[in-house]
């Protein structure tokens, strides 16, 4: 039988019920040091509601000293049993599986988070970003610290075995500790960690080996970094070998992810953003599942359903990892199992970048992202007839989010939906990251149609007035900003000729003060606060730029508190 996505695969005496996999996201939704909230429950369980077949929170250290985020969930002492064991429960009760990864952060982990100097295999001086980037250097492993670590990892395993989970996951990608010591740039040792490529790999498999002892029971994933992208870091053909000894060595399921934090763009490739192409460590993961005879998790920029569907079907991955898709759209799984329109992930990693600096995850696409205790999924109007003025990100978060509990209206002046989305692909930067127009253009069209999948209707080329607005119960206005003297038309028109492209524009718009100024200056509200109700006699709100001039993320973030209901 072809396996699809929503077949169900068992795995070492556990049932996943389709082939989907939320991958270990950091979100720092726990307390400072580590416990549980219930911020953090509802976190996961949107996620698991949504139809993901397994949940793996977050990267968590069983060390104290491999620690890499204020906020990150704790497993470095018994005491966090009873706060995981809910966090467990939660996701049972919504069917899915739960596993939690266990990775030490080596010398990526701050003193400012672990009070101690960073430990890593040599000494390597390295970046850590912890509210701001600080260089460290860090103190070399003993044999008795790599001991300690060992024993702490079997420890964190008993425990999230007693809480309940399902698996329990390694983390041996992306720079930290497991990876370090794979990577000869980092790991220069003399003695049996160091130089022979299974010298190197005999740290991953000697915490494999103590979890698997410590737990028989308990499958381990191994989330192994196949690709380091830079020289000195490990590549495919050997990550090949590595990947035979883990499934040797006793896991359950290879999880198969690239980059490495050590340089750029090797650091950007561990979460591809918009202009990376979609499937992109595909061929890689595919490459190991080629060589083990485990199943194989494959990720990256996997959000597309047909490639999502074909990974599966032509059997080049066991199941699929969805990372950012998930943040966005934690009901993806299901909605596309059902055929509907999904949120789309736009890749622009505004939930890293705003993440590593210091805050809890969110999302611009998706304004309940890490608010799931704020807001609830419900629609804080019900049977009214409501007139949406503007289909541009906020018109369409808030059509969408009210479409089948109303009767819902946009009014667009131009011929299509995505208002400034249309040109926000054109531009050199979105965010931190190199724009990309399909991007924008994918996701538009799903908010399209998802509105219209909840019964809302669109009228186009209409510059409405307030007698078109008479008898609606609700107007909300989502007009957005414009700049002055007309030059919003001419800037969409220089992006159309394709200036964003230009080695000028990319300069200009690296510059934080001259973002600022075109975003947050420049611009002006477009609603006159008042005009329209006035005139159409109803209840008016006014949403997105249109009241203040400002980033995308706050924009969709308001439409969305102006449309569900408060927790
Ligand atoms: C906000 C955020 C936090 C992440 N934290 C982790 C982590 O703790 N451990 C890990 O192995 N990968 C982490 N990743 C990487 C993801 O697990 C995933 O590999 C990556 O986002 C690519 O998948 P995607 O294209 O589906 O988003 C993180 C990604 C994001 C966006």
């Amino acid at each position: 039988m072809i396996a699809s996505l929503f077949s169900p695969i068992g795995i070492a005496g556990r049932v996943l019920p389709n082939r989907i996999v939320m991958p270990a996201m950091t979100t720092r939704l726990a307390q400072n040091d580590g416990e549980m909230t219930d911020k953090l429950i509802e976190w996961y369980r949107a996620r698991a509601a949504g139809g993901a077949g397994l949940i793996t929170v977050e990267m968590s250290s069983p060390s104290i000293s491999g620690r890499h985020r204020l906020g990150e969930v704790g497993v470095y002492d018994r005491r966090f049993l009873l706060g995981l064991k809910r966090l467990a429960e939660a996701i049972h009760n919504e069917g899915s599986l739960i596993s939690i990864q266990l990775g030490h952060a080596g010398s990526r982990a701050p003193s400012a988070v672990t009070g101690m100097t960073p430990l890593d295999p040599s000494g390597i001086s390295s970046s850590v970003v912890e509210g701001g980037t600080h260089s460290v250097t860090p103190k070399a492993l003993t044999t008795t610290e790599i001991l300690q670590i060992r024993a702490d990892f079997a420890d964190a395993a008993r425990m999230v075995r007693d809480a309940g989970f399902d698996f329990v996951e390694l983390h041996g990608a992306h720079g930290y500790l497991i990876s370090q010591f794979l990577s000869p740039y980092e790991n220069r040792r003399q003695d049996e960690y160091g130089g022979s490529l299974e010298n190197r790999a005999r740290f991953g498999l000697e915490l494999l080996h103590e979890v698997k002892t410590a737990c028989p029971d308990l499958p381990i994933v191994f989330r192994l970094g196949v690709e380091d992208f830079f020289d000195g870091g490990i590549h495919i053909d050997e990550a090949i070998q590595v990947s035979r000894w883990v499934a040797e060595g006793g896991a359950s399921i290879l999880s198969v992810s690239a980059g490495h934090h050590r340089s750029l763009p090797s650091g950007e490739m561990i979460i591809p953003p918009m202009n990376y192409p979609d499937g992109i460590f595909l061929d890689l993961a595919a490459r190991v599942k080629a060589t083990v005879d485990i199943p194989v998790i494959g990720v990256g920029r996997l959000h597309n359903k047909e490639l999502a569907r074909t990974a599966i079907e032509q059997g080049r991955v066991d199941l699929i990892a969805l990372g950012r898709q998930l943040i966005a759209d934690p009901d993806w799984p299901n909605r596309v199992r059902d055929g509907l329109a999904v949120r789309r992930c736009l890749g622009c990693n505004y939930c890293a970048h705003n993440m590593v600096t210091g805050d809890t995850v969110s999302c611009v696409v998706n304004g309940r992202a890490g608010r799931e205790t704020q807001l609830s999924l419900a629609p804080k109007h019900k049977g009214r007839t409501i007139a949406v003025v503007g289909a541009g990100p906020a018109g369409l978060a808030f059509a969408s989010l009210v479409g089948a509990a109303n009767r819902v209206i946009v009014f667009e002046q131009s011929a299509s939906t995505g208002g400034s989305f249309r040109f926000a692909g054109k531009a050199p930067y979105f965010g931190e990251v190199t724009a990309n127009h399909e991007s924008f253009v994918s996701h538009i069209a799903e908010m399209e149609a998802r509105c219209r999948l909840a019964g809302v209707e669109f009228r186009f080329n209409n510059k409405v007035d307030a007698n078109a607005l008479t008898g609606f119960d609700l107007v909300v206005v989502a007009t957005g900003a414009r700049l002055p003297f007309g030059l919003t038309r001419l800037v969409f028109h220089l992006l159309d000729l394709g200036i964003g492209r230009t080695q000028l524009a990319k300069w200009a718009f690296n510059k934080k003060v001259v973002r600022d100024w075109f975003y947050y200056k420049a611009r002006k509200s477009t609603a006159r606060q008042g005009d329209l109700n006035r005139k159409a006699q109803s209840e008016t709100i006014v949403i997105g730029d249109a009241i203040r001039p400002g980033l995308a993320r706050e924009a969709v973030a308001s439409a969305f508190a102006a449309a569900l209901s408060r927790q």
